[in-house]
């Protein structure tokens, strides 16, 4: 039964009903005893597993159907009116077009099942800055991850009232025949997914998977590829980052936001653990900032998600400890291991597999077949009030100021481990060059390194050289240009000609917070280069950290040879974009030439 009086919401789902012909409607309440009630019958239908209540309470287990395991970056569709909107980094379909093609694979696509309707809200229920959607899905999966990851049910109607909403259409695209047993993972051969949206509309589409990001509509295709485009005409910022609250030995606390592509290392920033003394670190989000000015003319932040589905494989009580225990009860595990004994495994948590343990394709786990228990793109969906060091403003409306931004990715050579922007437009064109070796998180992607500007590569709901341009725009736009946040360049990643990583990572990242936190105050600890700001000798803490001193010249060097190749490299990712590349992007790839030909 509806539990609305918003006509066009009414009507809305009756026309997608008559559509997809599902065998029944349900309204989702976002109540416990509703939550309870589908996580029972997927545990009936064979599709969840309740993972053992004494070692992980209130959790289920689930594996996809081996093709179904990640975003589907090639399946995935910007349709604005004019192709050039969407511009060279997005596939792009014609709206009318990508429609005809849409209804007629949602026709009778839920036959068989029940069509759930999900109010949700990304960002805190009633703030100006939260925006509400509606989706509508025939997997009970996808509603109790929404439940997770948003703000969800019966409040969200009433805070709609009877407003305008962003709709979100989403099937896995497998109708049940009368008698048909269930797959235990419904969903549609790669060739008739789409993930597809309509920025002119506001307006989002998924068939066909049934898996994260493909399936949340309120994540990457709302938060990210629809608000980005709200977010561009209306003077604000959507982007690929995680908040953290950052507080020193003194007590003066900051918040840095942080963009780095998918499985770089934002869910382990975001809330690490310092190894050094008198430095606290809390968590605001782990993957998506939404970025306005306040008042006073700082930039503040706000996370629209309520939960983290963050990476599981790596993740440890020695690497993330407050990630584990944002999972150890209350959570959802896809393709991971399932031991034995009722809980989850996998590679990297930090002790042995148990013998007899599944793995995510639902076989015996066994070493001698080089396969892995767990899909390197594995999955825990966390409520993120559990996460131990949650931050006490992580759910204020008015958001958080933030003092400094950093790009970053995985790059084995050429980038330091840190630099610093010399002004805005600088750190535009630093965000704008961002790369990383290509990871797990998206389906059918070359090994290598990849540009991925900002992060949002498979973000951006348009032409990604406007995006430069808005950034521009920002700095420009500023209320008082001193507020604005500091840029800087994180890399983790830089390795040894034998391969192996130079810097520790992880909780000893906070000494390059340290060093950024400090910067931020003006603190005389830098060098100038050809390529921005590095650490003056000595001035990243390095205390205790005996194997790793003797890296630090190669962490932090800056390379005329190795610059003179990422130039060329610059250059053929710049050409793309054509005339939309802003003047100004230009003229700071040409300071960067001169600067690097001056330089020894
Ligand atoms: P998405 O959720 O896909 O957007 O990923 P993310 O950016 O949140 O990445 P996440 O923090 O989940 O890290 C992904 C992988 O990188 C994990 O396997 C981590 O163990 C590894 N990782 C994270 N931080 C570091 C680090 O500082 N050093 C090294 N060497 N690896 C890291
Ligand atoms: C990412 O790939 O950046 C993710 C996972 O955060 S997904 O929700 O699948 O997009
Ligand atoms: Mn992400």
């Amino acid at each position: 039964m509806s539990m609305t009086s918003n006509e066009k919401l009414k009507g809305w789902v009756k026309e997608w009903a008559d559509l997809c012909q599902p065998d029944s409607i349900h309204w989702c309440d976002g109540s416990d005893k509703e939550n309870q009630k589908l996580l029972d019958l997927m545990v009936k239908s064979g599709m969840a597993v309740k993972l053992n209540e004494n070692k992980r309470p209130g959790s289920y287990y689930f594996q996809s159907d081996p093709s179904d395991v990640a975003r589907v970056e090639n399946r995935t569709f910007i349709c604005s009116e004019k192709q050039e909107d969407a511009g060279p980094t997005n596939n792009w379909s014609d709206p009318t077009e990508m429609k005809k093609i849409l209804r007629s694979m949602f026709k009778g696509s839920m036959k068989g099942r029940t069509m759930y309707v999900i109010p949700f809200s990304m960002g805190p229920l009633g703030s100006k800055i939260a925006h509400i959607g509606i989706q509508i899905t025939d997997s009970p999966y996808v509603v109790v991850n929404m439940r997770i990851m948003t703000r969800m049910g019966k409040v969200v109607l009433d805070v709609l009232g009877n407003d305008d909403f962003v709709p979100c259409i989403h099937s896995v695209g497998a109708p049940l025949q009368p008698g048909e047993t269930d797959k235990k993972w419904p969903c549609a051969p790669i060739e008739s997914k789409y993930i597809t949206h309509f920025p002119e509309t506001n307006e989002i589409l998924s068939f066909g998977s049934g898996y994260g990001g493909n399936a949340l509509l309120g994540k990457k295709c709302f938060a990210l590829r629809i608000a980005s485009n709200m977010a561009k005409k209306q003077g604000w910022m959507a982007e690929h980052m995680l908040i953290m609250g950052i507080t020193n030995p003194k007590g003066i606390k900051k918040y840095f936001a942080a963009a780095f592509p998918s499985a770089c290392g934002k869910t382990n920033l975001a809330m690490l653990i310092p190894t050094i003394p008198g430095w606290k670190i809390e968590c605001v989000g782990d993957d998506i900032a939404w970025m306005k000015f306040g008042a006073d003319g700082r930039l503040y932040a706000i996370n629209p998600e309520a939960g983290f589905f963050g990476v599981a494989p790596f993740t440890s009580m020695a690497t993330n400890p407050n990630a584990m225990l944002s999972c150890k009860n209350n959570s959802i595990f896809t393709n991971t291991g399932l031991t034995p004994d009722g809980d989850v495994w996998w590679e990297g948590i930090g002790h042995d597999i148990p013998s007899g343990t599944i793995t995510w394709t639902n076989e015996k786990y066994d070493a001698a077949s080089g396969k892995p228990a767990a899909h390197p793109n594995a999955r825990f969906t966390a409520p993120a009030k559990q996460c131990p060091v949650i931050d006490i403003d992580w759910e204020n409306p008015a958001g958080v100021p933030i003092s400094a931004i950093l790009f970053g990715g995985r790059r084995p050579g050429t980038l330091p481990l840190v630099y610093q922007a010399f002004d805005w437009n600088h750190g535009v064109f630093m965000g704008s060059i961002v790369g990383s070796e290509v990871t797990a998180a998206a389906i059918g992607l070359k090994a290598g390194v990849r540009r991925d500007p900002f992060a949002m590569l498979p973000f951006c709901g348009y032409h990604m050289g406007d995006y430069f341009g808005h950034w521009i725009k920002i700095g420009e736009n500023a209320p008082d240009k001193n507020k604005l946040p500091k840029l800087f360049n994180v890399n983790w990643f830089r390795k040894n000609p034998e391969g192996k990583f130079l810097w520790p990572g992880y909780g000893d990242n906070v000494r390059v917070l340290k060093w950024i936190f400090e910067r931020t105050e003006g603190a005389d600890i830098a060098m100038e280069t050809a390529i921005g700001y590095v650490p003056k000798e000595g001035s990243i803490d390095v205390t205790g950290l005996n194997d790793v001193i003797k890296n630090i010249p190669e962490l932090i060097k800056v390379d005329k040879n190795e610059w003179m190749a990422e130039l060329e490299l610059i250059n053929d990712h710049y050409a793309i974009f054509g005339n939309r590349l802003p003047a100004e992007m230009k003229k700071q790839h040409e300071g960067l030439v001169t600067r690097l030909n001056k330089a020894k």
